[in-house]
């Protein structure tokens, strides 16, 4: 009797967190109850009586009660000890603060909007350059005295870690936005917030900053803009603010057209973790792509989300590792994070942002090469043998057998996962063929060329274990 409650009880309390171990702990009962007078236990007069069938569903139930039950009282007890903390800022809310520390980022609250200064810099054909500051929540007065248009769409483009709304990155894709589009621009600029050196508290800081973006939206919107000509484009944390943004306005009931997520950072926001934030993910807006180019299947592997979030999920060269980045995996990735960007372990996670602006450039040629990308039902495995080419793309076709990573994506029908083969250097882009091409000393077993504009062909041959990149003559 006493071994089975003790048994009982620590099986509850230990299933309140392993849930998953609970087949065992009904086994070790179910086999503890043969030795003991079960029916003393269970309080049943008839106990004896049930086929050895029934006394086993009683018991499975008995037990299922007793875990729920303690798994409520342990909830409320914890409830009752500790209230739920949060730190609270004028207009943009409130924020639960972390009862455990994030090992090994410690733990975060956001900063105050004070602090991070966060500016929202709008850029259109009339001030391609002079950029015009708005606010969000003024009553919409600097919107009103802005060049900001209702009947335009509006393009936010959002910065990562230790990034700024200066990077010449970011100014490169409001000229080619301005270029192809009548548009409004406007650079998020949270340098203060995004500047670490602690990755954790930049991190931490994307939902404020999506808060603020958020109410920003609501006051275009009340000015008359349509939600769904509103696209916010992220790179790296970037595009979690994005993902904050985009949950914020749909708490007053309604959802922007599109987001892009350029490699959205990984750590902490791996669904995996329970203290982990809210990832940017396929509810945040009517169209989410993303383009995965550093993608981290485990914890150290690098500094981009591997799954697939979005309505469609661009994996160039498989989404792992870019060619003509120097094969370098973070042993320890916060040692890198805490230091400097500008180093060849964030080549792979910029390349997302490179390629984007590719495909901008491109789009306003009529000509220009495109991001043609495919299905590849084996996922990353069949992409690497190489099973999943030869495919021919009929550009828009309505089955979606093909999609177009970048800027045209939401046009080509395609949605899921979708793989493509870059170059090495700009241009990236280049025409996708497959050959039968051997190569002495290389167990290759499929090639795929991406055909660059001057000519010359770049081949990315597989071999069964890495890659190997070259130029074909
Ligand atoms: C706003 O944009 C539309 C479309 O681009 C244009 O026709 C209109 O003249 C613009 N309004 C102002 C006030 O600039
Ligand atoms: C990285 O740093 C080196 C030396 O400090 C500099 O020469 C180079 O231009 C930097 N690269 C980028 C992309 O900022
Ligand atoms: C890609 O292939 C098409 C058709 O073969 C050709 O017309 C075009 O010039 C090629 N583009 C590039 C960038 O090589």
């Amino acid at each position: 009797m006493l071994p089975l409650l003790h048994l009982r009880q620590s099986c509850a309390l230990f299933l309140s967190s392993w849930y998953r171990l609970s087949c065992v702990c009904i086994f070790l009962l179910l086999f503890q109850s043969q030795k003991c007078s079960a029916d003393r236990i269970f309080d049943l007069e008839n106990f004896q009586m049930l086929s050895n069938y029934d006394k086993r569903a009683v018991i499975v139930n008995k037990m299922g009660a007793a875990i729920r039950d303690s798994i409520h009282r342990r909830n409320e007890r914890i409830q009752s000890r500790r209230p739920r903390k949060e730190i609270c800022y004028d207009k943009v809310g409130c924020f639960s603060i972390p009862r455990r520390s994030v090992a090994p980022f410690g733990k975060k609250t956001p900063q105050s909007p004070e602090d991070i200064d966060t500016k929202f810099w709008l850029l259109t054909r009339e001030n391609p350059t002079e950029p015009q500051f708005l606010k969000y929540s003024d009553d919409k007065i600097s919107i009103k005295s802005s060049h900001f248009n209702v009947s335009r769409p509006t393009k936010f483009i959002a910065h990562g870690f230790k990034g700024s709304g200066k990077d010449r990155g970011a100014w490169n894709i409001v000229e080619a936005l301005l270029e192809i589009e009548d548009v409004n621009v406007i650079l998020v600029d949270w340098e203060k917030g995004a500047a670490g050196p602690s990755y954790a508290l930049a991190a931490t800081n994307t939902q404020i900053i999506g808060r603020q973006l958020a109410l920003l939206i609501l006051d275009m919107v009340s000015f008359g803009a349509d939600p769904q000509d509103i696209h916010i484009v992220g790179f790296s944390l970037g595009a979690h603010v994005a993902g904050y943004a985009g949950r914020g306005v749909q708490n007053k009931g309604f959802k922007i057209g599109r987001i892009t997520g350029l490699d959205p950072a990984s750590p902490l926001f791996r669904q995996l973790l329970a203290t982990s934030l809210v990832s940017l993910n396929s509810g945040d807006a009517h169209y989410v792509d993303v383009i995965h180019s550093d993608g981290a299947r485990h914890w150290s592997e690098g500094l981009g989300l591997f799954e697939a979030i979005g309505h469609s999920d661009y994996f160039p060269n498989g989404g792992l590792d870019q060619p003509g980045c120097e094969h370098k995996k973070n042993a320890v990735l916060v040692s890198h994070l805490e230091g400097t960007m500008n180093s060849s372990v964030v080549c792979n996670h910029i390349r997302a942002w490179k390629l984007f602006y590719e495909s901008l450039k491109m789009s306003k040629q009529e000509d220009g090469c495109k991001f043609f990308a495919f299905h590849c039902p084996g996922g990353l495995k069949s992409f690497k043998l190489g099973t999943c080419f030869p495919q021919r793309c009929v550009e828009n076709s309505p089955d979606g057998s093909c999609g177009m990573m970048g800027y045209g994506s939401e046009e080509s029908k395609a949605r899921g996962a979708l793989y493509l083969v870059t170059r090495d250097t700009a241009p990236y882009c280049g025409n996708l063929s497959i050959s039968d091409l051997r190569v002495d000393g290389l167990a290759v077993i499929s090639s795929a060329y991406a055909e660059a504009n001057e000519g010359a062909r770049y081949a990315v041959l597989w071999k069964e274990k890495g890659k190997k990149q070259f130029l074909v003559k």
